[in-house]
């Protein structure tokens, strides 16, 4: 074959190949996998927190990447609220999540009980034995294959985390993800 033949037989491969991943990305998921709470104190003998001991909430997150090609983000970040207050953020380092693959993060936040206190409706979830909290965490990456980009992607996942006061344990959450592209 002459050499022309090669390059066109080559172009045709390419464009073939880099067609089918373009028209096949899929968009990662993230989800907010697991989240715990470390440590927190009472105030003598009763269900109250006490407003001066900080918190550690153990949260992970997992990247999944359904795609062949390889999900690169950048550094996000995990931010915990109540209500309105926000009451503990983390840095979620940038990575890649190669193709296929599903990639953890483990985070531990810290926060001061006292801003709980700061909401008048808290003494109530305290009554009522269950305290809403929510995670929000968010990724922002590109689709590369073949070390060109191929799609850009933003994606955001807000969870509501039911702590039961009494056990420490979370109860219930349940996840909304949001993704643009
Ligand atoms: C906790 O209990 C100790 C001893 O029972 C008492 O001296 C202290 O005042 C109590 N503290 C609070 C915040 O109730
Ligand atoms: C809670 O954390 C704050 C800020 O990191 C610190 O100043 C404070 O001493 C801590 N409180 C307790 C009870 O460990
Ligand atoms: C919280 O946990 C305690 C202890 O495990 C349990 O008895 C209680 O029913 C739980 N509260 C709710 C609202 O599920």
């Amino acid at each position: 074959m002459s050499k022309k033949l090669w390059i066109i037989l080559f172009i045709i491969i390419v464009t073939t190949i880099s067609g089918f991943v373009v028209f096949h990305v899929k968009d990662p998921q993230i989800l907010i996998s697991r989240a715990r709470i470390l440590n927190i104190k009472y105030m003598n003998g009763s269900n109250i927190p006490d407003p001066s001991a900080n918190i550690t909430i153990e949260v992970d997150v997992s990247i999944k990447n359904p795609n062949l090609a390889s999900f690169q983000y950048e550094d996000g970040s995990t931010t915990l609220s109540y209500h309105d207050i926000n009451i503990g953020e983390a840095k979620t380092p940038g990575g890649i999540a190669k193709g296929r693959c599903t990639r953890r993060v483990h985070l531990i936040l810290k926060f001061v009980m006292e801003k709980l206190f700061l909401d008048e409706a808290f003494s109530s979830d305290i009554k009522s034995g269950i305290v809403i909290i929510n995670g929000y965490t968010y990724f922002e990456g590109r689709v590369k294959a073949f070390g060109a980009f191929i799609k850009h992607v933003y994606l955001g996942v807000d969870c509501e985390i039911m702590v039961n006061i009494t056990s420490i344990q979370v109860h219930d959450q349940s996840c909304r993800q949001g993704i643009s592209l």
